[in-house]
Formats: structure tokens, C-alpha cells, sequence
């Protein structure tokens, strides 16, 4: 395995939490990796991890205050700043996590942080209600805002091993984002600066002012895809039925609509500038022919008629806009004769990738957080089928796929 870490200066600030242990790991998995660690620690780390430890594990004195106290020697968070290629906090702690959100540089580890001109990570460990409560997600989200990268572990990781959120990301993992970071510095992704279109999670059909037709989409997927997409330099773009999830990577740009029509237009109109589109909404294949103005009402002999008509087939609209050099991505949500009715789309909707989710898969499809797909491309006799993973995994899967089109 290449060694993306080797030569390069890494920060690893160590916050107050019993994770701190994890950090060791961590520190020592960067050293064998061929990197230069700096550790910068917080008062409260050194109650859960003793500098030691961790001056013998990097061949450097740890730093925490801004003088040493016998010598009155200066530790410059300017200097470190500039010197660190990558700045790594784990664990970090809903204090930590919240002075860095507002930029409060009350000690050694959050002015390094605002010095630093590299990219920093951060790895939140916490209780699950802390991590939970509104002030902790609003500054998770404006570090995301500040180009920083947050590392969790994956919801279907915690559901399976019932392991509650707030807790650390495993040392390897974080090693793994780390070196991912580094060999795209080394080796962009030929995605970046592609124009992409997702379409995301259900759409409403309305029946009257108070009811509507929808499914079970939440935009899980889709939304890992966006933000896979984005990690890789691609410029995403998604048209968004209503869902309750965001997008984490803050270049994600999102177009909100309601019905499968409106779905239909906005992507019509930006189709033609996109390099690749992925069609992961479950747009509701019938609408409402005629939506009543009022609450229809319950008074009466018999329960009203809903005449549906068609809806636009987005996919197969697109399909046939489609010019050369334009991917096309759809998905199949299938309930039998699963591989048979993905190809008959592939085909009939002019994609050039069909990734086919069943719902005889436990865990696969709506809602969770993990799916399970096998992917068909044109011209390629042979499916790529994979196990399940979280959403986010699937999407890194698909990503590859995507990017050896353009590679
Ligand atoms: O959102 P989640 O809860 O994370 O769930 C993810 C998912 C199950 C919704 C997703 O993985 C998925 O399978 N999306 C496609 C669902 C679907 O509608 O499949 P389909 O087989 O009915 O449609 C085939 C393709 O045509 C899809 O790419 C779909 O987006 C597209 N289509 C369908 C109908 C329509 N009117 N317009 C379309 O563009």
C-alpha cells in the first residue's frame, strides 16, 4: 500500500474525553504511516491521557500551553499552523468542538486550530445527548461550513454494533480519511470539477391543501451520493423532494421541489449543463389529475374519487436529452424479478448505469441507513454485486464505478 502519510506534518490535538485513550492509537497508526506528528493537547486531555505517553509515541514534546513554565519558552500556534499539512482533532469534545465554531482561543489547541491554513478534521466524541443537542449539531454544522471535515463513524456501523452516536471513529478509520486526503492531493479524482445532478427522495402529489400521495423515501441515499460526489471535487447539484437530511459537505448545492412535475422541471432545465446525472428519487409514478382547492370533506354518502395521470418519467426524459459524452445513473427499487426489470429500465430509460436495491434485502432500500446493490453497466455483461454497507460505503462504491468512466 502506497504511503500518502509519509513526510507529511500532522497536528493531532487531543481533547478532554474518555476517548483520549484512542488518540494513542491514533498517534502511533500516523507514526508507522511515515508522518510527523505534532501533539497539541487541552488542559483537561491530560487528566485522560498523560503527555508521556504521547511525546514517547511521536519523538516530540507534547505541546499545551502557550509557555513552558520553567524555561518561559514561547510555543508559537502561528508557527505550528503553517508547519501542520493536516490538523487532526480526536477526540474532540462538545467544548472544544463549540470554541472552535465561534473562535474562542482560550488555549493553545483552538489557537493552533485558527492559525492553521491546513485542512483540519475533526473526530466528535461525546455523550449521545450532547452530541444530540441543538447548540453541539449547529456548531458541528458551521465547522462543516468552514471547509472543516467531521469524521463519524457510519449510522449503519453504530446500528449494527448498537453503539450509540457520539462515539469516536475508530483510530484505522480516521487513518483511512487521512490517507484518502493525501492521495488525492497526489492524485485528483478525475470527478473534480464535473457538474452532477441527484435527484433525492420522494415527491408529494397533492390531494387537496392537506393531503398528498408519497413514499418512503427519506434521501438517505441520495444524499450520500451527493456528498461522496463532492468529496471528490464534483460540483453537485440536488433537486430534492422533501426530506429531513442534509447535505454535509457545504459545496452541495440544493434545489428543493414537491412533485414529481416540479422534480421534472428543474432537472430539465439543468440537464444539459451536467456531466453526469444520478436518478436515485423515488418520484411517485402517478399524480393527481385534478388537486381539490378545498379540504375535501368527510360529510356525504360516498368517499371522493382520485383520478390519477401520469407523472413525467424524469430518467427516461433525460435519457433521451442525453448527448455524447453525458453518464446517465438510475436506480431500480425492485421487489421481484429484480435483475430482469433493471435491465428492461436501463434500456428503456437510455442509462448507461443502473444500480438495482431490492426490498427482499434485510437492510436494503428505504430508510435505513445501509443498502445493498448490484450495478449494472451498459455494455458490461457482468453485475458488480455488493454486500451490505452503510449508505455512505454504497456511495463511495458507485463513486469508483462513476469515476472509471472518466478516468
Ligand atoms: O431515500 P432512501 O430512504 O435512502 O431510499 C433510497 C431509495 C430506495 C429511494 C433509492 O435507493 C432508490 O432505489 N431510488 C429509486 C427509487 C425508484 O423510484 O425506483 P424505480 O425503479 O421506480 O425507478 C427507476 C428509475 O427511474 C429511478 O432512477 C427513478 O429515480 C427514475 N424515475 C422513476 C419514475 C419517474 N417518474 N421518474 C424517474 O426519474
Amino acid at each position: 500500500m502506497e504511503k500518502y502519510l509519509a513526510g507529511k506534518h500532522i497536528v493531532l490535538g487531543i481533547t478532554g474525553g474518555i476517548a483520549a485513550y484512542k488518540s494513542a492509537m491514533l498517534l502511533r497508526l500516523m507514526i508507522k504511516a511515515g508522518a510527523e506528528v505534532q501533539v497539541v493537547m487541552t488542559p483537561s486531555a491530560k487528566e485522560f491521557i498523560t503527555p508521556v505517553t504521547l511525546s514517547a509515541l511521536s519523538g516530540k514534546p507534547v505541546v499545551s500551553e502557550f509557555f513552558t513554565a520553567n524555561s518561559g519558552e514561547w510555543h508559537s500556534h502561528v508557527d505550528l499552523g503553517l508547519w501542520a499539512d493536516a490538523m487532526v482533532i480526536a477526540p474532540a469534545t462538545a467544548c472544544t468542538i463549540g470554541k472552535m465554531a465561534n473562535g474562542v482561543a482560550d488555549n493553545m489547541l483552538v489557537t493552533t486550530y485558527l492559525s492553521s491554513k491546513a485542512r483540519v478534521f475533526v473526530a466528535p466524541a461525546m455523550d449521545l445527548d450532547m452530541m444530540a443537542h441543538p447548540s453541539t449539531v449547529e456548531n458541528l454544522r458551521r465547522l462543516r461550513s468552514y471547509g472543516n471535515i467531521i469524521i463519524e463513524p457510519a449510522e449503519g456501523e453504530l446500528a449494527s454494533h448498537l453503539i450509540g452516536k457520539g462515539r469516536m471513529e475508530e483510530p484505522e478509520n480516521i487513518l483511512k480519511v487521512l490517507e484518502d486526503y493525501f492521495r488525492r492531493q497526489v492524485s485528483p479524482s478525475p470527478l473534480t470539477g464535473k457538474k452532477v445532478l441527484v435527484t433525492a427522495g420522494p415527491t408529494r402529489e397533492k390531494i387537496d391543501p392537506v393531503r398528498y400521495i408519497s413514499n418512503y423515501s427519506t434521501g438517505k441515499m441520495a444524499y450520500a451520493i451527493s456528498d461522496e460526489l463532492a468529496s471528490r471535487g464534483a460540483d453537485v447539484t440536488v433537486v430534492s423532494g422533501p426530506v429531513s437530511v442534509n447535505a454535509s459537505e457545504p459545496s452541495v448545492e440544493v434545489i428543493g421541489v414537491e412533485s414529481g412535475r416540479e422534480m421534472a422541471a428543474a432537472c430539465e432545465a439543468r440537464f444539459r449543463d451536467a456531466d453526469i446525472a444520478v436518478m436515485c428519487a423515488a418520484v411517485a409514478d402517478y399524480t393527481v389529475e385534478n388537486p381539490s382547492e378545498v379540504k375535501l370533506k368527510r360529510e356525504g354518502n360516498l368517499p371522493p374519487e382520485i383520478k390519477l395521470v401520469k407523472n413525467p418519467d424524469i430518467a427516461r426524459m433525460l435519457g433521451e436529452m442525453k448527448a455524447p459524452g453525458q453518464m446517465l445513473v438510475g436506480f431500480a427499487l425492485e421487489t421481484d424479478n429484480e435483475a430482469d426489470n433493471a435491465l428492461d429500465k436501463m434500456e428503456r430509460k437510455n442509462l448507461d448505469m443502473i444500480v438495482l436495491n431490492s426490498l427482499r434485502d434485510k437492510g436494503a432500500g428505504f430508510a435505513t441507513d445501509t443498502n445493498k446493490v448490484t450495478v449494472f453497466t451498459r455494455g458490461n455483461a457482468v453485475a458488480e454485486e455488493f454486500p451490505l454497507k452503510s449508505k455512505r460505503e454504497v456511495a463511495a462504491d458507485l463513486a469508483d464505478i462513476i469515476e472509471r468512466r472518466f478516468g
